[in-house]
């Protein structure tokens, strides 16, 4: 059983060297510059088992919590089509979820604990699913964007050198990709009707793009687990890349949809072939992190709920599971 802290409140330093000698850093760092894959049973030096639990279970909370906003439609989808399809989204991210606590649970952690940090407050989850989702159009400019960001956060996922959660991020991308691709039909047809609607869709833009580029982070002077996560190859791209490659690829798509990204400062520099654009306001994400976005509350109460309400299914699993042993024992 792993049972030192996680270092969720980045109040410890992951990159702290552990009890472990150079020569066996040196082999493990050979091993990653090769690109092979690190597996649960192999060794690794404790700052990188704590690095990849931190940011795992931190994925797998955010995909169970993701859910919250966008089931908060499924009872007013406006048609049976537009309902089974946002019903499928959102139990794929409950799927996300459990594959992602199974590879957390690979270095050794339990699902108890990861769940009990994340509601004593002490693990945190993705920033962006503190805001309300206030219309239709809010479901597809989730989809759109949220999914979108996580997308191009992840697909270098596929590639990092801890095996068992590379292999969980491949199918995952997958369907994050049918995500992205179903929040972007819904604004498209919203942007194809009335004005009503289309002033819906850019209302919905207005208020999630600011939060969707937070998704990547801090900017990398202010980061303070990235050069270690890139030099073990955790993560391929810093946050400001990421950021940008969102950017890059996301204003084409507003311009198709006829919306305006709200950002007086956008625009397309030729030489660099790069979008500008304003500075983020960084002081509301980290407000939203220390936990005083306009949700977060919310959402943990909901969370806590569903875990009290479940108790009794965890219980009568593990009475069934004991009986079993009991009668396998006796046999
Ligand atoms: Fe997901
Ligand atoms: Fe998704």
């Amino acid at each position: 059983m792993y049972t030192q802290g996680l270092d969720q409140a980045g109040k410890s330093d992951p990159a702290k060297p552990g009890p472990e000698t150079r020569e066996q850093l040196d082999a493990f760092q050979t091993r990653i510059d090769a690109e092979e894959k690190i597996e649960a049973k192999d060794w690794m030096p404790e700052a990188y088992r704590r690095t990849l639990v931190r940011q795992i279970s931190q994925h797998a909370h955010s995909e169970i919590i993701g859910m919250q906003p966008e089931g908060n439609w499924l009872t007013r989808a406006p048609s049976l089509k537009r309902k089974a399809i946002l019903l499928a989204k959102v139990q794929d991210e409950a799927g996300h979820g459990l594959y992602l606590y199974s590879a957390a649970e690979t270095l050794g952690v339990s699902r108890d604990q990861m769940v009990a940090d994340l509601l004593s407050g002490k693990a945190k989850y993705s920033s962006i699913f503190n805001y309300p989702t206030l219309s239709w159009a809010d479901i597809g400019a989730i989809g759109w964007l949220v999914d979108g960001a996580a997308i191009m956060n992840q697909i270098p996922l596929c590639r990092c050198s801890y095996g068992p959660y590379s292999r969980a991020m491949i199918r995952v991308c997958k369907e994050e990709s049918f995500h992205q691709r179903q929040g972007y039909e819904i604004m498209l047809t919203l942007c194809g009707g009335t004005a009503e609607q289309k002033a819906m869709a850019q209302d919905a833009l207005n208020r999630f793009w600011w939060p969707s580029l937070m998704m990547f982070g801090p900017n990398d002077a202010n980061s303070t687990h990235s050069a270690q996560s890139m030099a073990w190859k955790i993560k391929r791209f810093s946050n400001d890349e990421l950021r940008q490659k969102f950017i890059d690829v996301t204003v084409p798509q507003a311009e198709f949809l006829g919306l305006t990204v709200p950002d007086d400062e956008l625009r397309y520099n030729e030489e660099t072939e790069h979008y500008e654009h304003s500075d983020i306001d960084w002081q509301e994400f980290f407000d939203v992190i220390a936990g005083n976005g306009p949700c977060n509350k919310q959402r943990m109460e909901k969370r806590r709920k569903a875990q009290d309400d479940g108790a009794w299914v965890r219980e009568a699993a593990r009475v069934y599971a004991e009986k079993k042993a009991a009668a396998s024992a006796a046999a």
